[in-house]
């Protein structure tokens, strides 16, 4: 983890947030390689899910919604952790990863989210845990703690009014279901899908981009007439789909995936069956990655309860009104770029030299190609170069380097993960070709400059 925090920083690919006022707390910026590697994993989420299917249409709801919304869901009551401040030095955890931290240390794997005040200060007792940062044994009583980021609407004092930045997409799906039914008037099962930043009031241990404040999720709601489909089949159904995407889509070796059913309390709210998509992270084995969740019909039900609009269902056919079910694959894009990080990154011992390399799937590469004249001072090399550059730049993100020699180049590149580094040397001159180097296999092939293109589509492509 170290090791990747560090490339990840001194690449240009994640940056600690507010760096030079000293940092703010689990808050991470993206740098010019990092935005493009989110991008990419973001883009290929929407194709993937949205563009590619018939059955599931798009939204982009506000950050900021009426208070209400977070009311009916149940999020202003039930969106909490269980918080406990250590008396001696002052710093705060979540009662259920100190529990858990504890219980790991002694190889034990155990879930304690969604445990009462009571039960979490019994255990906390009953195990004398310390606290991780100075020891002591001198905790204040657990007490529940609301994760949504409160915000206030008004610039004159006397008129703010409370609101909340969105704690999870989903809410912007279920408040706009009547306008999508009635301007598109979809047959179901359909699903609705949103990608944007989510806001929680974190308290973490501190593992990088895992847990953070404001953070990018793509959620999916599938909605269902569960008189004709059995929400099991659909919950299946989305398991098989969020497996292809997290290992053939994304690549994520599949030794490192397990699934994992949640206990009864830990199940939130809204929830009457949930799994994770567990990636066994280098911090504490295995932690979530993904979330599945079967939603009943508990949002449109609340929402149209606490609105008074009718959100329910017409069935063309029979006439019947109803009120859909709906089951949520749920995707936190930072967690799946930590996990494309993590799983591409191979120490490999070289002939000259060891290398680091990042064996991302092509078309997630920050960049798809670089290209280097053989010597940075020959005029005629240099110019050559430019040109297959620019002639790439436009369709492909292309990086360009003329420092160093080549093999300093090919492992510069291999750190970043750029699949294909292009040389131009005296041949290219004459016989208007490159060399191109491929990063995993490190062999090297001569393409004409005229099937660069072609070539480079074709070894990118999803
Ligand atoms: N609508 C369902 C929902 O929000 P969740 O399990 O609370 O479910 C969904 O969150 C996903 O968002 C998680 O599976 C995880 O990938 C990601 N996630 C949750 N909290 C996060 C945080 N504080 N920082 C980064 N990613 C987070």
């Amino acid at each position: 983890m170290t090791k990747i925090i560090s490339l990840a920083k001194r690449r240009g690919f994640i940056f600690p947030g507010s760096e030079i006022y000293g940092g703010l707390a689990n808050t991470y910026d993206y740098g010019p390689l990092g935005v493009e590697l989110l991008r990419n994993i973001k883009n290929l989420w929407w194709k993937h899910f949205v563009n590619k299917r018939s059955d599931i249409y798009g939204l982009d709801s506000g950050i900021i919604m009426s208070p209400k919304v977070w009311q009916a869901s149940g999020h202003t009551d039930s969106f909490t952790d269980v918080l406990i401040d250590c008396k001696k030095c002052k710093s705060r955890i979540r009662a259920d990863h100190l529990i858990e931290n504890h219980f790991e240390k002694k190889g034990k794997e155990i879930k304690v989210e969604g445990f009462s005040v009571e039960k979490i200060k019994d255990i906390i007792d009953k195990e004398k845990i310390p606290c991780l940062s100075c020891k002591a044994f001198d905790w204040t009583k657990p007490r529940q703690f609301n994760l949504l980021f409160e915000t206030h609407i008004g610039i004159v004092d006397e008129s703010r009014s409370k609101a909340y930045l969105r704690g999870e997409i989903a809410q912007g799906i279920f408040i706009n279901f009547k306008n999508v039914l009635d301007s598109q008037s979809p047959d179901l099962p359909f699903g609705l899908a949103q990608s944007g930043a989510a806001f929680r009031n974190e308290i973490t241990l501190g593992n990088f981009i895992f847990r953070t404040l404001q953070f990018n999720l793509s959620e999916l709601e599938y909605f269902f007439n569960p008189k004709k489909q059995k929400w099991q089949d659909l919950f299946d159904y989305w398991k098989k789909e969020m497996w292809t995407w997290t290992t053939e889509i994304l690549g994520v070796n599949k030794k490192n995936l397990r699934w994992r059913e949640h206990i009864d309390n830990e199940r939130s709210h809204y929830s009457e069956k949930t799994e994770d998509l567990d990636y066994n992270f280098p911090f504490g084995g295995f932690k979530e990655l993904y979330g599945l969740a079967y939603r009943t019909d508990f949002d449109l039900k609340n929402h149209m309860e606490k609105s008074g609009v009718d959100l329910r269902y017409t069935d063309e056919k029979t006439r019947e009104k109803f009120i859909p079910h709906v089951v949520e694959p749920t995707f936190g894009m930072d967690r799946s770029f930590l996990v494309c990080l993590l799983d591409s990154y191979f120490e490999e011992k070289g002939k000259k030299e060891d290398r680091v390399v990042l064996k991302l799937k092509p078309y997630l590469a920050p960049y798809k190609a670089a290209v280097f004249p053989l010597s940075a001072n020959k005029e005629e090399l240099v110019k050559k170069a430019k040109e297959v550059y620019e002639m790439l730049r436009p369709e492909f993100s292309t990086a360009w380097d003329d420092r160093g020699n080549i093999g300093k180049r090919y492992y510069s590149q291999d750190e970043i993960g750029t699949p294909f580094c292009i040389t131009i040397d005296y041949d290219s001159l004459k016989q208007n070709d490159v060399t191109v180097r491929d990063r995993d296999t490190t062999k090297q092939i001569r393409v004409k400059i005229e099937e660069l293109g072609e070539f480079l589509k074709e070894k990118i492509k999803t």
